[in-house]
């Protein structure tokens, strides 16, 4: 119907005759002439409906209604003096219309579209029309954009695309799975796939050798602002690789999507390794925008006069003393604000937080009075402390003070009055040499998953093992990860054991990848980024939500669809299902 989109059109087609189709954004009688906004995907530009020009037009704009659906013929003509709006891209020129066709109408919206003040969940329930404000579109064009490259770029580099099964068995990520009961097998029940994990590995011992796919995920998770029950993986696996080959390819696909978004990044990234980042930044995905480094000072503190101090530092082991210095920032937060710093740690388990200030005649603090002049030299002079600089102190448990220091090290570094991550910058880093497993409650757990490669078995304490996995970080947010697998069978199930899984219940949960392991498995590896993640860093939006076209609510649920629901009788009984009294809603 249309000759263009509306931002399409410039001083450059004054004169011509054009056809515009799309929604009134707005509608204004000015002394008998009406102005209507016209909106398309691409944004606004003015029709003007003059009765002296078209009587009829004129007639029909007088019925016009915010998001009635208009098709305008007519000429495009300059505003005149004083007439540019310059907050429109097409504030110059306007629409003299000839002829206005309703082609539907619309009745009164729940909100003015655009308007972000709306709350989620008027705009969640009205989604479509959330998305009529071309600000969206820019965002899912984008996001549009960068699939496309990430495909051209995969497929350039030799990889296949290949869709694996949504109605599957578990895959342990992590999660819990969401499951499909079936009708078929009374009592029995598929995993929706948290990700594509095995059968990438799968298609490794098919020989396909080098596989990708944008894969929806399904996770049933707390969620948090980066998290959805369903998302988005670029998923990539390949044979006959290391991790550097691995790691050149996920560079090169970061490299294509954020191209096509616009952005230019330029590998190699850094690296870090696990321990360090726990250690220097008390994170497994450290925000490197800003460089705010934790320092060990357990063996100063060793020598300090005041025993909860002496006794932590006994088992340095165990226990962790670090220091955080903050340049500057004795000039901008009071005392008062220093005790919030406290509060804000003592919810992770802090006991406490010591802090000294470097003042124009040395350091200062309530604790100084714990140490020898000559620690308290050694303190300045390995924290390069000058003047108006805090430092922090946390002491305790190793994992504890991690937790709180890495978490300290972000609530300083964000408060408004500190600002130091640059909102433009991207800081990628490569987190590498994870240990193959952690220990919570007692229980041994795969830190990235059962079926990674470990470094080498021979440790005594499993906590000792490290194996080739790596995770890509962009600006504090674990965009994506991966691993070289295991490729043999004695090695999956040594691995197996490790985890605590029993020969039977390897075999019932993962008898076909045993299976397959046995008949020649190359050696592989991959990596998978989280496409809804990235989408969300890329356009710097703070919800993973405002990237996914109908997303979930932290509840989980679809407003829009009102997603889960109850389903009627039959339909359970076909399944096999009956509910609990208390359920039944
Ligand atoms: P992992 O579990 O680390 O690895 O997931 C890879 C990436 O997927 C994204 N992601 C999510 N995004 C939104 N909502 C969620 N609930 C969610 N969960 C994960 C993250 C994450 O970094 N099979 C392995 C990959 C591999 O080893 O090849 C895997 O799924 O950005």
């Amino acid at each position: 119907m249309r000759s263009h989109y509306c931002t399409d059109l410039s001083e450059a087609n004054v004169g011509q005759s054009v056809v515009l189709a799309g929604w009134a954004n707005s509608y204004r009688d000015h002394g008998g002439i009406i102005f209507i906004d016209l909106r398309d995907k691409s944004g606004l530009i003015q029709l003007t409906c003059d009765p002296e020009d078209s009587a009829s037009a004129h007639k029909i704009a007088s019925s016009v209604r915010d998001e009635f659906v208009l098709v305008a013929k007519g000429r495009v003509r300059h505003r005149g003096e004083g007439l540019v709006n310059p907050r429109l891209k097409t504030g110059a020129i306007e629409i003299v219309v000839d002829e206005l066709i309703i082609e539907n109408r619309s009745a009164a919206v729940p909100f003015v579209i655009g308007d972000k003040n709306v709350g989620e969940e008027t705009r969640l329930r009205y989604r479509y029309l959330e998305l009529r404000d071309p600000s969206m579109y820019e965002t899912f064009r984008l996001r549009s954009k960068a699939a496309i490259a990430a495909r051209n770029v995969l497929d350039e580099n030799g990889f296949l695309e290949v869709e694996t099964p949504i109605l599957t068995k578990s895959t342990p990520e992590g999660a819990r799975d969401y499951l499909v009961p079936s009708r078929v097998h009374s009592g029995e029940f598929y995993a929706l796939p948290q990700s594509p994990q095995l059968f990438k590995q799968l298609l490794m011992v098919g020989g396909f050798d080098r596989y990708f796919q944008i894969a929806k995920c399904f996770r049933d998770e707390d969620l948090r602002a980066d998290r959805q029950p369903e998302f988005t993986q670029i998923d990539v696996e390949m044979s006959f690789c290391n991790q550097e080959d691995v790691i050149k390819i996920a560079e090169k696909l970061l490299v294509a999507m954020f191209g096509a978004c616009g952005v230019e990044i330029k590998p190699p990234f850094n690296r870090i390794a696990y321990r360090d980042a726990m250690e220097w930044y008390g994170s497994d995905k450290p925000d490197l925008r800003y460089d705010l480094k934790m320092v060990d000072v357990i063996d100063i503190f060793e020598r300090c006069d005041n025993e909860i101090f002496t006794n932590i530092a006994k088992q340095p082991h165990k226990n962790r003393i670090k220091a955080l210095r903050v340049p500057g920032a004795d000039l901008v937060f009071s005392k008062r604000e220093m005790k919030t710093f406290e509060d804000f740690v003592r919810q992770f388990g802090a006991q406490g937080l010591g802090y000294f200030q470097m003042k124009e005649d040395g350091l200062k603090g309530p604790l100084i009075k714990f140490f020898k002049d000559e620690d308290i030299a050694l303190l300045v002079e390995r924290l390069g402390m000058e003047v108006g600089d805090v430092v922090f102190f946390g002491a305790g448990d190793k994992k504890t003070v991690w937790d709180y220091m890495g978490r300290l090290r972000i609530f300083i570094a964000e408060h408004e009055r500190m600002n130091l991550a640059d909102k433009d910058a991207f800081e990628f880093v490569w987190v590498v040499d994870f240990p193959m497993f952690e220990v919570e409650d007692g229980r041994v757990k795969a830190l990235h998953h059962p079926f990674t490669q470990p470094k080498d078995t021979d440790k005594d304490d499993v906590e000792e093992i490290d194996s080739i996995a790596y995770d890509i970080v962009l600006n504090g947010t674990e965009l994506g990860g991966g691993s070289i697998r295991i490729h043999k069978e004695e090695m999956q199930e040594e691995i197996f054991k490790l985890l605590g899984i029993g020969e039977e219940e390897a075999r019932e949960k993962f008898g076909f990848l045993l299976d397959a392991l046995k008949f020649g498995a190359p050696p592989h590896g991959g990596f998978a980024i989280g496409f809804d993640r990235l989408m969300m860093l890329i356009s710097k939006k703070s919800s993973i939500r405002d990237v996914i076209a109908f997303p979930k609510t932290q509840k989980a649920s679809c407003i829009l669809t009102k997603a889960p629901s109850t389903v009627d009788a039959t339909q359970l009984r076909d399944l096999h299902i009956r509910l609990r009294e208390q359920t039944i809603k």
